[in-house]
């Protein structure tokens, strides 16, 4: 058993559709999020610079004592992760092969479009992970760079929205997919403009009730769940605290308070791994 608080955090508000499905599968649980909005976008920076960026998160959550941390960023899991995951003292939980999982189980006909960030669909790793688990699948890939700033200015649902989805999306529409994998967790903030583009017939993946349920079975193999009947949800972010609490409670659907805007680059990840 183990009281801490579990760490997630992400580029910006993304994340907070992660935070959302753990608060519903782990009521019990204590959550420290941070959204890194001062210096969003990730997906279409350097490799070095996300890198850097992630381990200053990590720093950051590992100096609030957590047990346990949950990558709620597609970008970083496919870029930053990779290189650094050995060096981080508590686990580390990603959001790709959940994703992954949930495609092969939703698809029927074996044909998936990925939509991710920049750096995403050029890591390739959804692919990679869908291969491995159906070789036969049938991969088509988009990157879909101006949907992150579209949901961190709170864009979700108007006509530039849909226009800018349609241009995205109207090639992978084209080739016959039966299921989209929304690689990023800011996707499914636009789940409604994608669903008026693509239609009834194509189902969406959003991963994020899949970490959930990934994140539960690492918390019961590692003997890390919670037995404290007191719970705790605090929020930082690198931008603005009144848009953090103004879109965050729209995506919680619920009144987000505990804000505090912190000074990320203050944080230093070599001090905080062993
Ligand atoms: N939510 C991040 C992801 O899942 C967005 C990355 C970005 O900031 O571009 O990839």
């Amino acid at each position: 058993m183990d009281n801490r608080p579990i760490g997630v955090f992400d580029s910006g508000l993304g994340g907070l559709t992660v935070v959302k499905e753990i608060k519903k599968k782990l009521p019990g649980e204590s959550l420290i999020y941070f959204g890194d909005s001062g210096r969003t976008p990730y997906g279409t920076k350097s490799k070095e610079t996300v890198i850097k960026y992630s381990k200053q998160d990590i720093a950051f959550l590992l100096s609030m004592d957590v047990k346990l941390i949950v990558v709620a960023c597609n970008t970083v899991s496919s870029v930053a992760l990779p290189e650094i995951k050995d060096l981080v003292q508590v686990p580390v939980l990603e959001v790709v092969d959940p994703g992954a999982d949930a495609a092969i189980k939703k698809s029927r006909t074996g044909r998936i479009g990925i939509i991710g960030t920049p750096n995403t669909i050029a890591s390739s790793i959804y692919s990679k992970a869908i291969k491995q688990r159906n070789p036969e699948a049938k991969i088509f890939a988009k990157p879909c760079p101006l949907f992150v700033p579209l949901v961190e200015e709170g864009w979700w649902d108007n006509d530039i929205a849909r226009m800018i989805a349609f241009e995205y999306l109207k090639d992978l529409l084209k080739e016959n997919i039966d299921t989209l994998v929304l690689g990023c967790t800011h996707y499914p903030l636009l789940s409604d403009t994608i669903r008026k583009v693509v239609g009834q017939e194509i189902v969406l993946v959003n991963s994020a009730e899949e970490v959930a349920s990934a994140l539960e079975q690492m918390l019961l193999n590692e003997d890390l769940l919670t037995d404290s009947s007191s719970v705790q949800y605090r929020y930082y972010t690198s931008d603005s605290v009144d848009k953090f609490k103004e879109l965050g409670s729209l995506i919680l659907e619920e009144e987000v308070c505990n804000v505090e805007r912190i000074d990320i680059d203050k944080y230093e990840f070599s001090f905080y791994h062993a």
